[in-house]
């Protein structure tokens, strides 16, 4: 049976999701909206829905093809998707290999600072709260999740990170940092939301220059070109 598009369930800054005329799929279609600083920051990056759909699902498909499970069902379109349905955990994870951002500011590393050991994050996903940094004692607190669902999670966030940065290494591009979400589809723990510019800092792998959303952030200006940049380096794919 052909999977249909039906009410829409929830909007979120990068995306809106539909339910489908099949319980166990939803329908994702990816905006050109862009945020940051918790929403307090707002524009568009034109085409960003088409390229962060091609590129999330680049990377969910050779990451289901390496044995990560994921939510991606197949791409419908340029902006759209069909997925698995999901109940999100609420807990947003931080991989990082090299000191930036948030990470910076805390400790005091310097952007760029190669980091001994890879470093991993847990956010509390609660906008009101702005996301606070949260570790295994309040997981357990607000019962986010279960000690073992936090174990295959951490195990499933340091293997994505052990394929993707050699992945992208082979396109020059530098893996800095990145943000997974997971969801629960019939009990098991799957990959969910995107990998995409908006949630990883790449970097050229030798001029050092910045190919993701830090562009918007920070003003720095070719938005666009850094995401369409990334998708050919990735697929061979202009849009
Ligand atoms: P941070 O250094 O600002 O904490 O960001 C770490 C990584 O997480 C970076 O690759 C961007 C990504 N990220 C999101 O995907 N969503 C967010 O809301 C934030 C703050 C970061
Ligand atoms: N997406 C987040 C927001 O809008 C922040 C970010 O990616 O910097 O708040």
């Amino acid at each position: 049976m052909d999977v249909q598009k039906m009410g829409q369930i929830y909007e979120g800054k990068a995306k809106k999701v539909f339910q489908t005329n099949n319980p166990d799929l939803y329908w994702i279609e990816y905006k050109d909206d862009a945020t940051a600083f918790d929403g307090k920051k707002k524009g568009t990056i034109m085409n960003k829905g088409i390229l962060n759909n091609k590129i999330s699902n680049h990377f969910f498909k050779m990451l289901e093809d390496r044995g990560i499970p994921t939510h991606l069902v197949n791409q419908i379109n340029d902006r759209e998707s069909v997925v698995k349905a999901v109940k999100i955990i609420l807990v947003e994870v931080v991989v990082r290999n090299i000191a930036a951002g948030s990470l910076s500011k805390r400790i005091g590393l310097p952007e760029g600072t190669m980091l001994p050991k890879t470093v991993l994050e847990f956010y509390y996903k609660d906008d009101a709260l702005g996301d606070p940094l949260i570790n295994d004692y309040h997981i357990q607190v607000l019962d986010l999740a279960t000690p073992e669902q936090m174990k295959v999670i951490s195990e499933i966030a340091l293997k994505t990170n052990d394929i993707l940065r050699e992945y992208l290494k082979d396109k020059k591009i530098d893996l800095i940092d990145f943000k997974l979400e997971f969801g629960t589809h019939k009990g098991q723990v799957i990959l969910a939301d995107e990998i995409s510019p908006d949630t990883c800092r790449f970097w050229d792998l030798e001029t050092r220059e910045k190919l993701d959303k830090d562009r918007f952030r920070r003003d720095l200006g070719n938005v666009e070109e850094a995401y369409r940049e990334v998708l050919k380096r990735l697929t061979g794919e202009t849009i």
